[in-house]
């Protein structure tokens, strides 16, 4: 017997955009029903619960098929994406239903992101929405190049062509505007059916194929033919004998005895196998997964791109890039976050918000932060070159997602853009006198002791009795005082929570500097945020950082009130202060704890010389 050989089914990944009440759940339900891709099962239900809700009537209620996650979503249950999986004889399809409301734009980019095509929906009685305009930004932003118009309730308008018209020009000249170039409108009655699954006879006028027919036919790109890239998703290692590295191939093609470079770097080797779960393969193409082994032992680690040698990904550290926010906090510019792309996770930071998008009329605005949902174009630097490429050309090496260092929460997807040139451009310098050195010289191992707490919490009095004691020891030692350095490096900052992220970083970079040069070095900064001071911690070596938590309660600060702020705080003069109205996020495990109240200011000195005496001398 030889076994039939069915044509390969082609996969159709769709959205549904529209927003509430525009008919989606019908939409989708009635196309379901109508293309006979709705299991018996379903059916059955969907007759009985349709009976439970209109007793007399013997139409299906298509909505109620998708109502499951309406009603999760009144409850403020899981608001997340619906994925529905069927088949009819020619294609697959994964369609992705998302919430149309304002606050799951996130979800909505988290559907469109694998989608090949949207089917946008709009209400023929309303016309085009700010809902509209927003979701077919963001389509285009996520790299959707075809969109399917259905311009539904046909029968509340009685069928009239030049509303339909109106509609259909309209949305031409926005998805014009937005660079999708390929739009398929059509009227449609989700309700009845008409033009759904079978042509309208209510529309003769529309002489065009029906929603189930264009899905059918439609033509999808395969990837683009690109260079071979494939990003290593884990490194398979059974046991001795055996070194593979597995990943879906997300650009070109690659042979056995092809040259390939592991990027980020430049390590060369060739491909010795493709294997498979179902055997070697000559040769694998975009698309497909494979374990790939080599003909020599490289260093590759998961996160790395194999490549083709010949034309290998451009590498860099800073881009411009798209931002979509996703979380509650805002992004504020200078932060650092991980940055996962592929399998790969680097430190970033938005370094600049060139603007942010008002994605209802695609305006440009001046922005400082972006806020949940919003959209910003933005510089990022990274801590580690990466190879990628623009997302425009290749998702899969330019998509990423933003993660907080705090809590692991996603609070962005992003879209790389193009390198910056000075990424490209400016290398590390070597220099021969290096830290050790420096600090051999001296005769002491070299510190930084961050001092962090309210203001008038006794930071600078506590640092500068520490600094003169170690001083007259003979150490060398600076203070980087908060209020001093705001007279010179940071005049140009205020107290907003960005212009405090910048500020500690700047002085991070700077005790990081001193520090380099061998120096003992007491920073004291509020530093109101564990983000920064973790960012801090982070550029000093195991040891090298201390963190001081002088701890002393708001009403203790404010009785004693060195500067007066406090009152003037309080009455209103002064906006932003700490412990006010601007937050103090009390570190968790510092290194050490003052609690001063009671504790005498000569022991809480004491205790710290001993600290950094303990290991000082070389
Ligand atoms: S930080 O939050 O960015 O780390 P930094 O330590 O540099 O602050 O500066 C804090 C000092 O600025 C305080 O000791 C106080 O003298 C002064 N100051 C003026 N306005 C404020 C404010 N709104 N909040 C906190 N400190 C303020």
């Amino acid at each position: 017997m030889t076994a039939i050989d069915f044509p390969a089914r082609s996969l159709l990944r769709f959205i549904t955009c529209g927003s509430v009440d525009d008919g989606k759940s019908t939409l989708l339900g009635r196309l379901l029903y109508d293309a006979g891709m709705l299991p018996d099962d379903q059916v059955e239900a969907l007759r009985r619960d349709s009976l439970r809700q209109y007793p007399r009537g013997d139409a299906l209620d298509f909505s109620l098929l998708t109502d499951g996650l309406d009603a999760e979503r009144q409850q403020g249950i899981t608001i997340d994406v619906a994925y529905r999986y069927f088949h009819s004889a020619r294609r697959s399809y994964v369609v992705a239903d998302c919430p149309g409301h304002e606050q799951y734009t996130r979800n909505m980019a988290t559907g469109a992101s694998h989608a090949d095509l949207a089917v946008v929906l709009v209400d023929a009685r309303k016309g085009l929405l700010a809902q509209t305009r927003r979701h077919t930004y963001i389509c285009a932003l996520l790299g959707i190049r075809k969109i399917i118009l259905a311009v539904n309730k046909m029968d509340l308008v009685d069928y009239k062509k030049d509303i339909y018209d109106s509609i259909r020009v309209a949305y031409a000249d926005l998805a014009e505007q937005l660079g999708i170039m390929a739009v398929h409108a059509l009227p449609v009655a989700a309700l009845s059916g008409d033009n759904v699954g079978a042509a309208s006879s209510h529309m003769p006028w529309y002489v065009g194929p029906t929603l189930l027919d264009l899905l059918e036919t439609i033509s999808i790109e395969p990837l683009e033919a690109t260079d071979f890239r494939m990003p290593v998703q884990w490194v398979n290692r059974p046991d001795q004998s055996f070194r593979g590295y597995a990943g879906t191939i997300c650009g070109g093609r690659v042979r056995a005895g092809d040259e390939i470079v592991v990027q980020p770097g430049a390590h060369r080797a060739r491909i010795a196998r493709i294997v498979t779960a179902d055997g070697d393969l000559p040769q694998a193409h975009a698309g497909q997964a494979v374990t790939l082994t080599l003909d020599r032992e490289v260093d590759i680690s998961r996160g790395d791109v194999i490549a083709d040698a010949a034309r290998p990904a451009p590498e860099a550290d800073q881009f411009a890039a798209h931002l979509l926010w996703m979380g509650d906090e805002p992004l504020l510019p200078n932060r650092g976050y991980w940055l996962k792309i592929g399998a790969k996770v680097v430190n970033a930071r938005v370094t600049s918000i060139k603007h942010k998008v008002d994605v209802n009329t695609q305006a440009s605005l001046a922005a400082h932060r972006l806020q949940l949902n919003e959209v910003g174009y933005c510089n990022i630097d990274l801590d580690h070159p990466i190879a990628f490429e623009a997302y425009a050309t290749n998702p899969a090496l330019g998509g990423f997602i933003l993660i907080d260092r705090q809590n692991n929460a996603t609070v962005a997807c992003g879209m790389l853009d193009f390198a910056l040139h000075r990424a490209t451009n400016v290398h590390w310098q070597h220099l021969d006198i290096d830290k050790q050195v420096r600090a051999g010289s001296k005769g002491q191992q070299p510190r930084c002791l961050w001092f962090t707490g309210l203001s008038g919490a006794g930071k600078s009095t506590i640092a500068n009795l520490l600094e003169r004691r170690l001083s007259a020891l003979g150490y060398h030692t600076y203070l980087l005082d908060g209020d001093n350095l705001r007279h010179g490096l940071n005049r140009d900052l205020g107290f907003t929570a960005e212009a405090r992220v910048e500020n500690v970083r700047r002085v991070a970079e700077v005790a990081h500097l001193m520090v380099d040069a061998g120096l003992i070095v007491l920073v004291c900064v509020i530093s109101p945020f564990r983000g920064e001071r973790e960012f801090a911690r982070s550029l000093f070596s195991d040891g090298e950082f201390i963190e001081v938590f002088v701890d002393t309660p708001l009403e203790e600060c404010e009785r004693r009130d060195p500067k007066g702020l406090y009152r003037k705080a309080r009455a209103g003069e002064i906006s932003n202060f700490t412990g006010i109205d601007s937050p103090y996020e009390v570190p968790e495990t510092p290194e050490v704890h003052l609690r001063t109240r009671g504790t005498e200011l000569e022991a809480m000195v004491e205790r710290l010389a001993k600290r950094v005496l303990l290991h000082a001398n070389h």
